[in-house]
Formats: structure tokens, C-alpha cells, sequence
């Protein structure tokens, strides 16, 4: 009887990612528990005007996940599901924060499918932790001053205070108010 090896389970984790949060980190970390190998996907939008560079953000994953060999981070253009079938993935994750992001995520998921029947969308549900947590709302809050430790990886943190230092910003943390 001939034996044949178990094809590795590949998850496409897409988004824009600008930045990372750590609402992103718990959906890669439950990919780990149920997939093989997770391809964070960065879309590359000409359109948008993102805060981070595109290497910048590759290079805040990576640096995230440099000691997991799991966790790979890529680029991609086009339509996701034509990318999803070039690195082998069959699944596509999003992640799921609330009731509001349901209707967003079901058209998605349904034109994907309509797409390519073969390139299946699993759900994960961020914690109730994050369920408010977006890239946009972390930009803004640190543009304006607010406290956002604990809501990205620290090294994310700290780009932003390179990058994007608020007016009149002193970089000690007690002058920070934290945001709840
Ligand atoms: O972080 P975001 O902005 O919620 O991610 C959105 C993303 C990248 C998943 C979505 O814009 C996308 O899949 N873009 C690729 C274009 C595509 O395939 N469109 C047709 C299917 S809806």
C-alpha cells in the first residue's frame, strides 16, 4: 500500500494591514492552531494612501513572526482568489468582529466563492477584547495622542512614533492617556 504524504494545509490571511494590530495577531495565532501554514497576504492598493510603505509593513509582520516558520507574509495584487490558487491555499481567513462586519465580509466571501468555488472563507471571531480594534481607529488615536500599548505589537508602536509623532508629542508614556 502506497503511502502518500499529507499535503500541508495553507491558509491566505488577506488585508491591508496598515498597520498590524493585535486583533490581527489573535486571528494568526488561531490560523496556527487549525491550519499548517498561514500566508499573511498584504493587498498592494495603488488607490489607497497608506500610513506604512508596503516593505514597512511586511516588515513589521516578519519581525512579528520571525521565529515562526509557519507564518509567511506576502504581497498580492489582483483579485485574491487568483493569488489564493497560486501559493496553493485553499482557504481564505477573515476575521469577524462584530455584527457589523457581516454583511462586508458575507459579499466578499460570496463573489470569492462565485470567483472560485474552490477557494473556501473561513471565519474567526476576534476576541471581545478587540471587537473595536481597527488599523484606522490605532492610526487616529495615536495621530491625536491617545495610548494605543497593547493594541498593536510593540515594535508597531514604536514606527508609529517615528512615523507620525502627534503635535506638540513628547514620547513618554505617562503623558499618553490611555484609551479604553
Ligand atoms: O484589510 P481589508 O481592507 O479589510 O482587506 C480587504 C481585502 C484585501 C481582503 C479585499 O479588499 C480584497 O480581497 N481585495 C482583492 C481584490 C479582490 O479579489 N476583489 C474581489 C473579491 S471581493
Amino acid at each position: 500500500m502506497k503511502i502518500r504524504a499529507k499535503r500541508p494545509s495553507v491558509a491566505v490571511f488577506p488585508g491591508t494591514f496598515d498597520p498590524i494590530t493585535n486583533g490581527h495577531v489573535d486571528i494568526i495565532t488561531r490560523c496556527l492552531s487549525v491550519f499548517d501554514e498561514v500566508i499573511v497576504a498584504i493587498l498592494v492598493n495603488s488607490e489607497k494612501q497608506p500610513l506604512f510603505t508596503t516593505d514597512e509593513r511586511i516588515e513589521l509582520i516578519r519581525q512579528a513572526y520571525r521565529k515562526n516558520p509557519r507564518v509567511r507574509v506576502d504581497t498580492f495584487s489582483g483579485l485574491l482568489v487568483d493569488y489564493a490558487m497560486t501559493v496553493g491555499a485553499s482557504v481564505i481567513v477573515r476575521g469577524l468582529r462584530a455584527i457589523s462586519d457581516f454583511e462586508y465580509e458575507l459579499q466578499m466571501a460570496l463573489m470569492n466563492r462565485r470567483l472560485n468555488p474552490r477557494i473556501e472563507t473561513v471565519f474567526m471571531m476576534a476576541p471581545e477584547s478587540y471587537s473595536y480594534l481597527s488599523s484606522r481607529l490605532v492610526k487616529e488615536v495615536f495621530h491625536l495622542g491617545g495610548d494605543v500599548s497593547g493594541l498593536v505589537p510593540p515594535l508597531v508602536e514604536r514606527r508609529l512614533q517615528e512615523k507620525s509623532p502627534p503635535p506638540g508629542h513628547t514620547p513618554s508614556r505617562r503623558r499618553r492617556r490611555r484609551v479604553r
